[in-house]
C-alpha cells in the first residue's frame, strides 16, 4: 500500500472545525507543527446548499490562516453520523474472496441503496479457533463525500485520503496508550459516538444522537438561564455532587443516563455480533469529555475504568503550544488521528 505523506488532519465537527499538522509520521514519535480550530458556522454540517458550502469553506480558510498552517494536503473525517461501519465474518472462504463476499453481502448490511455509497472494507485478522476471517464494511454516502470534497476544495486544499472519525480515533487512541482492547466515546456537540477497538483493530461504531449540546439545554431547562449561562454551568459545575448541592448534576443525569443506555445496547449488540467480551478500558474524547465529574460518572455507570483521553502522549510538542493544548486534550483526538494516518 502507497505510504501517505505528511499532511493535515482535518475533522469536521457540528461545534468546531479542528486541523492538525505533524510532520515525520512514520517515525515512533511524529512532531506538532500547527494546530488549531475554528468554530462551524450554523446548520453547514452536511448540507447541499451552496452557500452553506461557501461557509464552510470560508471557515476553513480562517483556520488554516489563524494556525498559521502552510500544508494544503489534508486527510478528512466524514461526521460518524453519516457513515455505516459493520462488522462482519466470513467462513468457507479464501481469503482473496473476501472482496466479493463484502460487496455481496453489503445489500443486506448497508440501509442505503448501493450505488449511493461508497464502500471499503478492512480485514481484520483470522480466528483460528472459529476458522473466520473478520471484516469491517465502511460506506459513505457518495453525496456526503462530495459535499466536504468540494468545500477542502474550494479552499485551496488537496484532499489526499477521507476515513471516518472512529478509525481515526482508534488511531490516536492505540498510538497514545498502546492499549489494543479499548471503549471509546467521542462527546461532540450534536452525537456521542461510540467505537470498539479489538487487538488494534476497530471492529464496532455508531453514533448516538444525543449530543453535549443536550446537557446545556438541560440546564436551560431547569434553571431558566440563558444558553450562555448555562453553558458556564456546565462547564464549570458538570457532574460534581458537592458543589450547589448536586443541583447542576441532577439537571444532567437524565441526558447521561440516555447517553448511557445506548451505549449499554451497543455493548451488548457488539457482545453478541463479535462473540468478544467488552473491553476494560474507557477512553473520552471529544470537547465534551471535559465535563467535570464524567470520569467518575462513566466508570461507576459503566463498572469500566473511563479516563480522559489524551492524544498528544507520544507526540513532540513544543512548549510554547503546552499550555494551550494542556486546556483541550481530548478535543483533537480525531484530527490527530487523521494526522498520524500513514497508508
Ligand atoms: N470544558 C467543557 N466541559 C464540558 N463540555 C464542554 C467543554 N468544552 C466544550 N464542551 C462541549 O463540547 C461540545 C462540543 O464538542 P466538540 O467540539 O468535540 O464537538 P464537535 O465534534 O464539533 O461536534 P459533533 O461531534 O457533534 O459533530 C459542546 O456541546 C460543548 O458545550
Ligand atoms: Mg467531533
Amino acid at each position: 500500500m502507497s505510504q501517505l505523506p505528511d499532511h493535515v488532519g482535518l475533522d469536521f465537527g457540528s461545534h468546531s472545525v479542528k486541523a492538525v499538522q505533524l510532520e515525520d509520521i512514520s517515525s515512533n514519535k511524529p512532531t506538532l507543527v500547527n494546530f488549531g480550530s475554528q468554530v462551524t458556522p450554523q446548520g453547514v454540517i452536511n448540507s447541499e446548499d451552496a452557500s452553506h458550502q461557501q461557509k464552510l469553506t470560508d471557515s476553513l480558510k480562517a483556520l488554516f490562516d489563524s494556525a498559521k498552517i502552510k500544508e494544503k494536503r489534508v486527510v478528512m473525517a466524514l461526521p460518524e453520523f453519516s457513515v455505516f461501519t459493520r462488522f462482519t465474518e466470513y467462513s468457507g472462504i479464501k481469503e482473496d474472496e473476501i472482496k466479493n463476499a463484502v460487496f455481496y453481502e453489503a445489500k443486506r448490511l448497508i440501509p442505503l441503496p448501493i450505488e449511493e455509497v461508497q464502500m471499503s472494507y478492512l480485514p481484520i485478522g483470522y480466528d483460528d479457533k472459529r476458522s473466520v476471517y473478520k471484516v469491517l464494511i465502511v460506506a459513505a454516502p457518495r453525496k456526503i463525500i462530495d459535499i466536504y470534497t468540494s468545500v477542502v476544495d474550494k479552499a485551496g486544499l488537496e484532499p489526499v485520503a477521507i476515513e471516518t472519525e472512529s478509525i481515526a480515533m482508534g488511531r490516536a487512541m492505540y498510538r497514545s496508550t498502546g492499549i489494543k482492547e479499548i471503549l471509546m466515546l467521542d462527546f461532540g456537540a450534536q452525537s456521542t459516538d461510540m467505537s470498539i477497538m479489538n487487538n488494534g483493530f476497530l471492529v464496532f461504531a455508531q453514533s448516538i444522537s444525543i449530543g453535549s449540546d443536550a446537557l446545556t439545554q438541560a440546564i436551560v431547562n431547569k434553571f431558566g438561564f440563558e444558553y450562555n449561562q448555562a453553558e458556564e454551568y456546565k462547564r464549570n459545575y458538570g457532574l460534581a455532587e458537592d458543589v450547589l448541592e448536586g443541583k447542576v448534576a441532577q439537571a444532567l443525569k437524565p441526558v447521561m443516563d440516555s447517553i448511557l443506555v445506548e451505549i449499554q445496547r451497543g455493548m451488548e449488540f457488539y457482545k453478541s455480533r463479535t462473540l468478544l467480551p467488552v473491553p476494560q478500558e474507557c477512553l473520552l474524547n471529544g470537547d465534551g469529555a471535559m465535563l467535570p465529574g464524567l470520569e467518575k460518572y462513566m466508570t461507576d455507570q459503566l463498572n469500566i475504568n473511563s479516563k480522559v483521553g489524551d492524544p498528544w502522549t507520544n507526540i513532540k510538542v513544543d512548549a510554547k503550544y503546552e499550555s494551550a493544548l494542556a486546556k483541550s486534550k481530548p478535543s483533537f483526538s480525531v484530527a490527530v488521528g487523521l494526522a498520524l494516518k500513514t497508508e
